[in-house]
């Protein structure tokens, strides 16, 4: 959030008023209220101007995380609710920044918190400052410093478990970077009455329990120390125990941070050898004992205590004895030693407690410094942060209470001066008028007690000096005379006669009223206390101590020194430093812390009005607000101004070009804020009255609610644009990416399947190659198989005859052929006639030559009969030609045909030539006779037969009479169709003619003849070669014949014997003719 510079302010979610100069109306009331009112709402810190006022909430609040420092880091001082972050923080960077040394006054009554303020201011500024090993160990030990000196400086009072005994002064010193280098402490006055006497409900210092309950038996025993606060005369036995405080544990806690510090091991055993030898001091007791010249003298009652504190510090137990029984006396070069009664035995032992605890603490604060102190010699800058005791009114004050009280007067005083001073300042600086205001100044009281020549501690100075007998009688008559005209001195005893009768002032008193309230002082141990006399004899002998540490402590015992003047007294000493203090101061930039104790229980929760109501007043808080209100209220740099108020109008919102102080102009002018109200100062706006302020911020809230509307709609449109954006690029990224992938996916698919294609179309090709070249290699192979067989055969053929196995074969052969030739041979001699009708043959002599034997016997029936026929004349072929056309027509078909076969065929049976009787016939023919035979031609009428003569020539068929020769049917060849016969042993044959030619007139012939064979052969073989027609020949035993218009059927019988051999003809009737055939 820091970090984002959200512009903020004290103004912001306030409650009450962050800074009371903005109170209205101004009172003590009201001024009250508003602390109340913050109070109750755990902000315990309000402003008065640049001043914090911080009231103790008595509880743990968290307001004060690394989270909280990181907050007021680097803000201005009016950006973030009152912290007292805030004023460090504007403290250390006004150091490191403007070169400004600082001091942090922390004031307040006991048990306001102002020691808590202080460590609060100084881990401020170590959370803050710069870091590193070397700068972080100088800042450890500056914390670390703070629980020592509490534990040897703090103790429980009744206003406060933890109260500061002494006053505490601690420069932190920085370089130039603003790292710090180192520290100087320095202590005020511490209460060293308490070591030996507490008050009711009152403590001793811390250390002295944290001893005896953290130390280990081993450690208690070598400092002859006994774990039972009861032994001990010196420790408050009725609050010894410290509700929430844990003594045992804070030891180891102080051990642990002597050590951080730089305490060697040898020194803090000396350190508490110390304590426990102060312990052990009020055990000492004494006795009185008369003598002889009538004076009482102390004893020791008890010496062993004596004795262990000897062993201790290595004192002589004599000396120390000595020193408790006498005191000696020196005047004008003479000793006189006078013996001390059992009283002044137990104030020297006391004397002697508080002296070397207080020297003890002295030296652990210059042991610190020695360890923090700066290591350079560079220019420093410093931070003072001041832990002083606050103002306290017990019931019995004494002179402590009175010391204490001057200082914080003191304190008051350079209050007023620096906050008006500044005021003062600021006003001439920022060039406005300045109005003087009342307000009560203290100077008055602190003139009372510090003045030199009539102030309290000067006649405190001037009694312990006197001659004669001094008391503190003496004392507060002489105060009586001296400052019973003051205003602020009430004493009985005072000539001044209005506290006579004062009776709450008692004659051994006087009262002062200082600034914060009257305080009654008894003026008891005043002058003792100022003179804080230790016997000489008792320095002497701690000086003569083994104990090197209690030996440093007591320088003035040394006699070789010896010292005739007085010291100075505690008073002086004290104003002394005061002094030096105050110088110090007003060199600085003061910041003030203001504490305030809500109330008196140490109680969370309870604000008791009346107690805050005196702090306000006795603090003059009120007046403070009045004089940071005289005449301007608030003020406030132009630029934060400016940036607060610049969107109330609209000149400057949002953005004022110009200078800040001319953007506050015209806002004011803008705002019609009346003149009078503010004033520009050179750098800041002065405003009159804190209602104006008031005004602007109400202004200023209601405009934020719609300017904070406006950033909202402008917000929401915003996001939802940049979403919108957002969301368009993140698509055009992703459209990219997918495309991308895409695309790439597609090429890698393309890739792949390029390489597919191509490892196929390399595979291909390779697979050819390969075919080829294995074709080849097989090929040679083959060649090589062929040329490797061939060779192998021609080897083998060549080799073969000589080989065993093909013997048998060749056997198995040359026997077959043996035989065959055998059989050759005998066959030749056997060979049977070239008769083809011999039917002999010779028998086959073996059965395997049965095929060869029959083929030989048809070639050789084929050979003779080849051989026959070439003997034949051309003449005889035609005989056989005509035979064998005579075999082909009737073989198998006609029972008359076998008998035909020895027949020669003659054809001209009848010699027509020769016999004159048919002369005329044979001159009728021109052409040659083939056939002239005669025939019985069968009448087709009864069936008796007439010879006839049959002549066939090359183109007719001629039927003559026998007697006379004359021609009775002449028919061409190209007339017949048709030759009948039956399949018997008989000469019938019919010739069928050719229908409605002319010699059909009669119809068909039917002829018997002897030599029917013949003669249907040569009539066949001259129809062929004269009409290139095959003769139908019909052998059927029933045929029909044309008989005129008739058709008549011949009918062939098996005949009986009567007629011999003779066939004989008969007409059964008009359809039937039948032969009988024997
Ligand atoms: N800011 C604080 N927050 C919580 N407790 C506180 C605060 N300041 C003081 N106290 C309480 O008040 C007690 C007294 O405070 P202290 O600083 O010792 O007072 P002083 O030094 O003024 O006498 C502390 O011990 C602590 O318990
Ligand atoms: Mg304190």
């Amino acid at each position: 959030m820091a970090k984002m510079e959200v512009k903020t302010s004290l103004l912001d979610n306030m409650i009450g008023v962050g800074d009371m100069v903005l109170l209205e109306p101004l009172n003590e009331e009201t001024f009250i209220d508003n602390l109340k009112k913050r109070f109750d709402h755990s902000e315990i810190y309000t402003y008065i101007g640049s001043v914090v006022i911080s009231v103790n909430p008595y509880r743990s609040l968290p307001i004060y995380s690394p989270e909280k420092v990181e907050d007021y880091r680097n803000r201005n001082f009016y950006e973030l609710s009152p912290h007292i972050f805030a004023l460090s923080d504007e403290a250390y960077r006004s150091l490191r920044d403007q070169d400004k040394d600082q001091c942090i006054l922390i004031t307040g009554e006991s048990g306001a918190g102002k020691t808590e303020a202080s460590k609060l201011v100084m881990s401020y500024v170590a959370a803050v400052c710069g870091k590193g090993a070397e700068v972080n160990q100088v800042k450890e030990q500056l914390l670390q410093s703070n629980p020592v000196l509490e534990a040897f400086g703090n103790a429980k009072t009744v206003r406060n478990d933890n109260s500061s005994r002494f006053g505490k002064y601690m420069d932190i010193e920085f370089d130039f970077k603003g790292d710090p280098l180192g520290g100087v402490i320095s202590n005020y006055l511490l209460e060293k009455s308490r070591v030996v006497k507490q008050p009711r409900g009152e403590r001793n210092f811390h250390v002295f329990y944290q001893l005896l309950s953290g130390a280990s038996e081993e450690l208690l025993s070598k400092l002859k120390l006994e774990r039972d606060f009861s032994r001990y005369n010196y420790l408050s036995l009725d609050s010894a125990k410290v509700n929430g405080v844990d003594d045992a544990a804070n030891f180891r806690t102080i051990r642990n941070a002597m050590q951080i510090v730089g305490f060697m091991d040898h020194e803090v055993k000396s350190v508490l050898e110390v304590v426990a030898a102060v312990l052990k001091l009020g055990n000492i007791e004494f006795k009185p004992e008369s003598r002889v010249n009538g004076l009482d003298e102390s004893k020791i009652k008890d010496k062993n205590e004596l004795k262990e504190i000897c062993e201790l510090t290595g004192i002589d137990q004599s000396v120390l004895e000595r020193a408790f029984s006498f005191r000696t006396v020196e005047a004008k070069q003479e000793k006189v030693s006078t013996t001390l009664n059992v009283a002044q035995a137990y104030y020297a032992r006391d004397a002697l407690a508080k002296n070397l605890y207080s020297r003890l603490f002295s030296w652990l604060v210059n042991r610190i410094n020695e360890s923090i102190k700066a290591q350079t010699k560079v220019r420093k800058k410093v931070m003072g942060v001041l832990d002083i005791y606050g103002f306290e009114i017990f019931e019995d004050n004494s002179f402590e209470q009175f010391i204490i009280n001057y200082c914080n007067e003191k304190l008051q005083q350079i209050f007023i001066e620096l906050t008006l001073k500044e005021e003062q300042e600021e006003y001439i600086r920022e060039g406005i008028e300045w109005t003087h205001i009342d307000y009560f100044n203290n100077a008055i009281i602190c003139d009372l007690i510090e003045n030199n020549t009539n102030g309290i501690l000067a006649m405190l100075d001037e009694e312990c000096l006197r001659p004669g007998t001094v008391t503190d009688e003496t004392f507060l008559e002489k105060l009586n005379q001296v400052c019973a005209t003051h205003q602020h001195f009430e004493s009985r005893m005072s000539k001044c006669s209005r506290f006579l009768n004062d009776t709450s002032l008692p004659h051994s008193c006087f009262r002062i009223q200082h600034y914060a309230g009257k305080v009654l002082y008894q003026v008891e141990g005043f002058v003792d206390k100022n003179n804080d006399l230790l016997y000489r004899d008792l320095s002497q002998a701690m000086w003569k101590a083994g104990h090197s540490l209690i030996k440093s402590l007591f320088p003035e015992g040394n006699p070789a020194k010896i010292n005739l003047k007085r010291p100075p007294t505690a008073g002086s000493q004290f104003k002394a430093s005061v002094a030096t203090l105050m110088k110090n101061l007003q060199t600085k930039n003061p910041n003030y812390i203001r504490c305030i104790k809500p109330n008196d229980k140490k109680a969370a929760h309870i604000f008791s009005e009346a107690l805050v109501c005196h702090q306000i007043r006795y603090l003059g808080l009120l007046e403070n607000v009045r004089v940071r209100r005289a005449g301007y209220a608030f003020r406030q740099a132009y630029e934060p101004c400016l940036e607060r108020y610049k969107m109330l109008c609209k000149q400057t919102w949002p953005h004022w070009k110009g200078p800040a102080r001319s953007g506050v102009e015209v806002l004011f002018n803008e705002l019609e804020i009346p003149v009078e109200e503010y004033s520009f100062g050179r750098s800041k706006i002065f405003i009159r009255n804190p209602r104006t302020l008031f005004k602007l911020e109400d202004l200023r809230k209601q405009r934020l609610e719609d300017l904070a509307t406006l950033i909202q709609k402008i917000y929401r449109g915003w996001k939802c644009r940049t979403h919108f954006l957002l969301m368009k690029r993140s698509q055009i990224v992703i459209a990219a990416w997918y495309r991308r992938y895409a695309q790439q996916k597609r090429y890698q698919q393309i890739k792949s399947s390029a390489l597919v294609i191509q490892s196929y179309i390399r595979g291909w090709k390779a697979r050819k190659i390969l075919r080829e070249l294995k074709h080849q290699k097989r090929c040679k192979e083959a060649a090589t198989t062929i040329a490797a067989y061939w060779r192998g055969t021609q080897v083998r053929r060549e080799y073969r005859k000589f080989f065993r196995a093909n013997a048998g074969k060749k056997i198995y052969e040359f026997t077959l052929q043996r035989i065959v030739q055998k059989y050759f041979l005998e066959m030749k001699n056997k060979m049977p006639s070239l008769s083809p009708i011999d039917k002999n043959w010779p028998s086959r002599p073996y059965l395997f030559l049965d095929s060869t034997h029959k083929e030989l016997k048809r070639i050789f029936h084929l050979w003779r009969c080849k051989k026959y026929r070439d003997q034949f004349t051309d003449q005889q072929k035609l005989v056989y030609e005509e035979k064998l056309e005579a075999s082909e027509l009737f073989k198998d078909k006609k029972a008359l045909y076998p008998s035909s076969v020895g027949q020669p065929f003659q054809g001209a049976y009848l010699e027509i030539n020769k016999n004159p009787k048919y002369k005329k016939l044979k001159d009728a023919i021109e052409e040659k006779i083939i056939i002239a035979e005669v025939v019985n031609k069968i009448n087709r009428a009864n069936g008796k037969s007439t010879s006839r003569i049959f002549l066939l020539t090359n183109n007719n068929l001629l039927l003559a009479d026998q007697k006379s020769g004359q021609i009775k049917s002449e028919v061409p060849l190209g007339d017949v169709t048709k030759v009948s016969m039956s399949s018997q042993n008989d000469g019938f044959f019919a010739v069928h003619l050719k229908e409605g030619s002319e010699a059909a007139s009669k119809g068909d012939f039917l002829f018997s003849s002897d030599h029917l064979i013949e003669m249907a052969t040569k009539l066949y073989r001259t129809t062929l070669s004269q009409t290139k027609q095959k003769l139908n020949i019909e052998i059927s035993d029933e045929f029909l014949v044309q008989f005129r218009q008739d058709k008549v059927c011949v009918k062939f019988i098996q005949g009986n014997q009567k007629n011999g051999s003779v066939p004989m003809c008969k007409r059964k009737n008009n359809r039937l003719l039948e032969v009988a055939v024997p």
